[in-house]
């Protein structure tokens, strides 16, 4: 795997009036990591994923992506770069069908040459993760966990080769995130960096080996994931005494948890 990171953030800020929302955030992404990024609600990660794909201009610092500056790309830009994400709150369009909602997601973030390539590009999404057999219906039907499904098809009729998964997981039940989880790997080994945005501590660990920690806006701590659970600020902020002791418990014995970290 190439060292070269696919993906630099420096000194990334987004300023919402007074609040701080992401303050001065750097790190990078290596191609073909799956990093977990984790942080209470209001910590600056829907902010972050905003930012970094062209939903919303940083007030300062610099995006690099591919050894690009791309701090000033809009939306499309990011998308036809490969640079694609999910949204946490999942809008697909009611009356269009299943498929032509990730069809204009192809031809949006792929630059697909005709709308018949586009098709086929969201068909072959469709079935990959799992609903082509929905195809046909119109979006509005969909439960919670297909609409997340149609959500994840459609960011990857773009082609990415940096994806960003806000919360795919929310409101699933634990067979719905199961099936999730294997598909996010599915993904991953498709050669495509992941940054997966993840409440449940069970799914981000068994997807990453390194991850972020968002808290006010700041990223607070960047390491492998071992160490970022047991590391204090973060158990402060975030996880809580009583899952980090929980945790600790059932790692007790595993050379990489032994020493608790400190700072
Ligand atoms: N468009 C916006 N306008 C004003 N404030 C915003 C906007 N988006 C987010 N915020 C604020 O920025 C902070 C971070 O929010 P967000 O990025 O959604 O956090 P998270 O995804 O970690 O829950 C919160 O205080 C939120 O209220
Ligand atoms: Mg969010």
């Amino acid at each position: 795997m190439s060292t070269t990171p696919i993906l630099k953030l420096h000194g990334l800020s987004k300023h919402f009036g007074g609040i701080k929302a992401v303050n001065d955030v750097s790190f990078e992404l290596a191609p073909g990591e799956i990093v977990g990024l984790i942080g209470p609600n209001g910590a600056g990660k829907t902010t972050l994923v905003n930012i970094v794909t062209g939903r919303m201009p940083p007030s300062s610092g610099r995006i690099v992506f591919e050894g690009q500056d791309v701090t000033t790309q809009r939306a499309h830009q990011a998308a036809r770069r490969g640079l694609c994400r999910t949204f946490q709150i999942v809008q697909p369009f009611p009356a269009m069908t299943v498929l032509e909602n990730v069809t204009a997601g192809a031809l949006f973030g792929a630059g697909a040459a005709s709308p018949t390539e586009a098709r086929a590009q969201a068909m072959e999404s469709l079935a990959f993760v799992g609903i082509a057999g929905l195809a046909g219906q119109p979006a509005a039907t969909l439960t919670l966990a297909a609409r997340k499904r149609l959500e994840l098809a459609k960011s990857l009729a773009m082609k990415p080769r940096v994806l960003m998964l806000d919360e795919v997981n929310a409101g699933l039940n634990s067979n719905e995130i199961e099936g999730a989880t294997a598909l996010i790997r599915r993904i991953a080994e498709r050669g495509v960096t992941v940054l997966i945005i993840e409440h449940l501590m069970k799914v981000v660990l068994s997807l990453s080996k390194r991850l972020l920690v968002l808290h006010h806006g700041r990223l607070i701590a960047d390491g492998p994931a071992a160490e970022i659970v047991a590391d204090e600020r973060v158990v402060e902020a975030y996880l809580g005494q009583k899952f980090a002791a929980r945790l600790r418990q059932a790692q007790h014995g595993e050379a990489q948890l032994g020493e608790a970290q400190n700072g």
